[in-house]
């Protein structure tokens, strides 16, 4: 479904039918525990974060496979992912310029907010001139009902990767959008956003996959 944000631009979202139901759910909830459980990632999974409060993998890429780690190439939550990165690279009409039915990954990180993880700084996943990745894919593992917002936000700096914290920016000039359990939000990598502060006593965990695709 493509939401309209601002500029003629728009995110493409998804919602995972088959939450509480797949082939392949328990084991990749029991994997996801694993990676927030793991010991790198509790030692080393808070640079995002200095205050402790969430888990980020961003910088454990070498040893936190996410993909292999949840088997997405098997399990069908994984072959459903797969199929809306074709379906959406279509609507961002990337089909001109490379070979959307193949991907590789360019990065994959999971992410865990816990209570009073602040907000994130705004930041994009590209810059314009850089070709890939070429769409940023998040999927909401577990997101409950007070949990953290995303908000993409309106500037005219698009050289910079990262902004501002996102309550520094107008509000005119911000879209915020609440993901659900189940979700995956697709937007342009070039979008700079962020998410709001998250106060609910249950972590909030999603994943984050930048499909890139060959030319
Ligand atoms: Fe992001």
């Amino acid at each position: 479904m493509i939401v309209n944000i601002f500029d003629k631009r728009f995110i493409d979202v998804y919602q995972f039918d088959k939450i509480n139901d797949y082939s392949g759910k328990t084991e990749l909830d029991i994997a996801v525990e694993n990676i927030f459980n793991n010991e790198e990632v509790k030692k080393n999974g808070q640079k995002c974060s200095p205050n402790c409060s969430a888990l980020c993998t961003v910088f454990l890429q070498q040893t936190i496979n996410i993909p292999k780690l949840l088997n997405l190439e098997n399990n069908e939550l994984g072959k459903w992912m797969f199929s809306k990165f074709t379906e959406s690279a279509k609507k961002f009409k990337l089909e001109e310029k490379c070979n959307i039915n193949e991907f590789y990954f360019y990065r994959c990180w999971g992410n865990r907010l816990f209570k009073n993880a602040d907000e994130g700084i705004s930041h994009r996943h590209r810059l314009s001139y850089f070709d890939v990745p070429h769409l940023v894919a998040i999927y909401y593992h577990y997101v409950p009902e007070d949990g953290a917002n995303l908000v993409f936000i309106k500037d005219q700096d698009e050289m910079k990767i990262t902004g501002r914290h996102h309550s520094t920016y107008p509000e005119k000039d911000k879209i915020y959008f609440k993901p659900k359990t189940g979700m995956l939000v697709i937007h342009d990598p070039t979008i700079l956003h962020a998410v709001t502060p998250h106060t609910s006593d249950i972590p909030r965990t999603c994943f984050i996959f930048e499909p890139a695709f060959k030319n």
